[in-house]
């Protein structure tokens, strides 16, 4: 049986230290939120951010908008933001209505207030190789989880589905400079399973059901960032956990695996943007 990557638990050690961290600052940091859709689960998740950030010392202020916003309205906000230097840090909840262009908004954020370390600066410096301010949340999440639990990287074969800007890009990227020899799969990968079966390290970012025990070679390491809920509203990943946990030497559930890690690396990340 898989060992089970924790996600909580990491989450809940790296808060703590963080709130010790935060207790000993005159000034605290402050997370600015854009949320601009209905969609229920965003602002489920804005909620949670903004609490764990204020459970641990960290001031935040959501700035919500109807889905019929226009750009405008969201560039003049966050250039408000960028000049207030009370605000140190600030987050547009994606997605985005689809009449907003949705890198032109990120790209009005100052790069050193960037906490999802999306706009092409920071973006770019990560490909570059170099540091950007700081990395995005979900990848850096997946890479502290696995490095909680020593799991070697270099010269392993990382896979990873799916190549979103949030989550595949920059986290091929990331394992690329850990030294891990990376693939990328996506919608249009021929064999998918193919592939999968050579990974050391396979990492799922889809939001559907997709990978199965007959994919993966045994003893693989698995981590399943895809989250979705089934027609009765029972949460899922990406990976037949069931069955999956059988063969892999170790799997991140869902709820519980990725999930935390992202907030944890929010906070994270809010934290180093007020110390520059
Ligand atoms: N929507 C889902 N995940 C994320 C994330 O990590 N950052 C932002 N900004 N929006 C998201």
């Amino acid at each position: 049986m898989a060992i089970i990557l924790d996600g909580k638990k990491l989450r809940d050690k790296i808060l703590v230290q963080l709130k010790s961290k935060l207790d000993s600052l005159d000034k605290k940091p402050t997370l600015a939120v854009i949320l601009a859709n209905d969609d229920p689960a965003s602002l489920i998740y804005v909620n949670n951010k903004k609490k764990t950030a204020e459970k641990i010392g960290i001031n935040s202020s959501v700035y919500t908008y109807p889905k019929n916003v226009d750009e405008k309205t969201l560039i003049n906000k966050i250039r408000e933001l960028n000049n207030d230097k009370n605000i140190t840090a600030i987050l547009v909840q994606l997605p985005l209505p689809e009449h907003i262009d949705k890198q032109k908004i990120i790209n009005t954020i100052a790069p050193k207030k960037d906490v999802d370390g999306l706009c092409d600066y920071n973006f770019g410096k990560l490909f570059a190789g170099e540091k950007p301010y700081v990395y995005p949340c979900t990848p850096k999440g997946v890479l502290l989880l696995l490095d909680e639990y020593n799991i070697e990287l270099e010269g392993k074969h990382a896979v990873v589905v799916g190549r979103s800007n949030l989550v595949g890009k920059p986290l091929a990227q990331m394992l690329l400079n850990r030294n891990a020899t990376v693939t990328i799969c996506h919608s249009k990968t021929k064999n998918l399973p193919d592939i999968t079966k050579t990974a050391d390290v396979l990492v799922s970012a889809v939001g559907e059901n997709i990978i199965e025990e007959k994919m993966l070679k045994p003893n693989c390491v698995v981590v399943d960032v895809g989250i979705f809920k089934d027609n009765e509203g029972k949460l899922h990943g990406d990976v037949d956990f069931e069955n999956v946990s059988k063969i892999a030497s170790y799997i991140s559930p869902v709820p519980g695996g990725v999930g935390p890690m992202t907030i944890a690396s929010l906070m994270l990340n809010t934290v180093e943007l007020s110390a520059d």
